[in-house]
């Protein structure tokens, strides 16, 4: 794929690049955008598959949850529930800081896939004051996922330079505005049961939050300015069912008087099927990138069964597999369940 990197110098230069990122959003690409805080690699937030591809060119290991850019303030409502407890403090936070590089972690509406939040119960929103993120989400019209545009393991990009550098050939169109303005990413707060919570230090400081009457709290692991894993949070998807990873149902057939369900990599045979309570099969085309989109949701339809276990084909490692199979190995781990009651 050849990355073009557009300039947004002139008006004319700018008013090109936004139509170019819109059209390509819209049909469900990923592109790199410039915000304030870092470049973000960008895709329309409700689209699962456009979203798995995010996964796919940044070669995470394992699914991250992935901040939401809404468009404009009205956004806020279809994409968060806003809990009455919390709802004047989350408004205004927003007031005072949207648009801006602040990040709230909120509970997720059902409209947001699984696998932008990575099979958390909420989701981190935020408005980006760039001038042309702005532009882009809004001639959009509909929320973008974005992560800092690094392959993993890399830092942010700042500039688009550092974006080609990670990803070209993987992706489209690197929109360039020129350095970003903060350079870090932006801060991530929870605001739940009356408290706020820094989950991840950035632009907006402590201090700042305390200087118009809110108490955050910053001790705990985010207090060196490390953020939590979402993989350690106690709120870290992990399924109550228990979880085999099987090479191919081919070779598998469950216990007598045990009631199984399957997560199917290869389509199976009838007869395969009817020794399972319910099936689901990642991708009929046997494409990655959909077996990723459904992971999250197709785990939680079968957990919610109450069958005695889940089992679940292997996927090819290559690609987004990989990704999969991490999250698949961590729903597997005996201690799952346990590990999440404990944090
Ligand atoms: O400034 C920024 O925030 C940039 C620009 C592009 O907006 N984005 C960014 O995204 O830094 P990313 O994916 O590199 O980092 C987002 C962080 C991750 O560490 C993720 O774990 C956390 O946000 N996060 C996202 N959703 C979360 C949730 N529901 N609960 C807890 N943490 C969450
Ligand atoms: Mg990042």
């Amino acid at each position: 794929m050849r990355t073009d990197l557009l300039s947004t110098f002139s008006p004319k230069e700018r008013a090109n690049a936004v139509a170019r990122a819109t059209a390509l959003l819209k049909r469900g690409e990923v592109v790199a955008l410039p915000t304030e805080t870092v470049y973000g690699l960008a895709a329309d937030a409700l689209n699962a598959i456009a979203v798995a591809k995010i996964f796919e060119v940044k070669e995470r290991p394992h699914f991250d949850p992935l901040i939401v850019h809404l468009p404009d303030r009205d956004w806020l409502e279809k994409i968060a529930a806003l809990p009455p407890r919390d709802r004047r403090t989350i408004l205004r936070l927003a007031d005072q800081f949207w648009p801006g590089p602040f990040t709230m972690v909120l509970p997720k509406r059902k409209r947001v896939p699984e696998i932008v939040t990575a099979g958390l119960d909420t989701v981190a929103v935020r408005i980006s004051a760039h001038p042309v993120f702005a532009e882009v989400v809004r001639a959009f019209g509909k929320p973008l996922a974005a992560p800092s545009a690094n392959r993993f393991g890399r830092i942010s990009p700042t500039t688009a330079q550092h974006v080609l550098n990670e990803l070209d050939g993987r992706i489209p169109l690197i929109v360039d505005a020129g350095p970003t303005e903060h350079g870090i990413e932006s801060t991530i707060v929870t605001v739940r049961n009356g408290r706020i919570e820094i989950l991840r230090r950035g632009p907006i400081t402590a201090e700042e939050l305390r200087g118009i009457g809110f108490q955050p709290m910053t001790d705990g692991p985010e207090a060196n300015g490390t953020v939590r894993a979402p993989g350690q949070l106690p709120s870290h998807y992990a399924p109550r069912t228990p979880l085999k990873i099987i090479d191919a149902v081919k070779t598998f057939s469950p216990k007598p008087n045990r009631r199984a369900a399957l997560l199917a990599w290869h389509p199976p045979s009838r007869s395969e099927s009817s020794q399972f309570a319910a099936v689901r099969i990642l991708s009929e085309r046997q494409d990655l990138r959909e077996a990723a989109a459904n992971l999250f949701r197709y785990l939680r339809e079968l957990d919610a069964l109450g069958v005695d276990l889940i089992v679940a084909e292997r996927v090819p490692s290559r690609g987004l597999g990989e990704a999969i199979m991490d999250r698949l190995q961590r729903a597997a781990h005996p201690r799952s369940a346990a590990r999440c009651r404990r944090e």
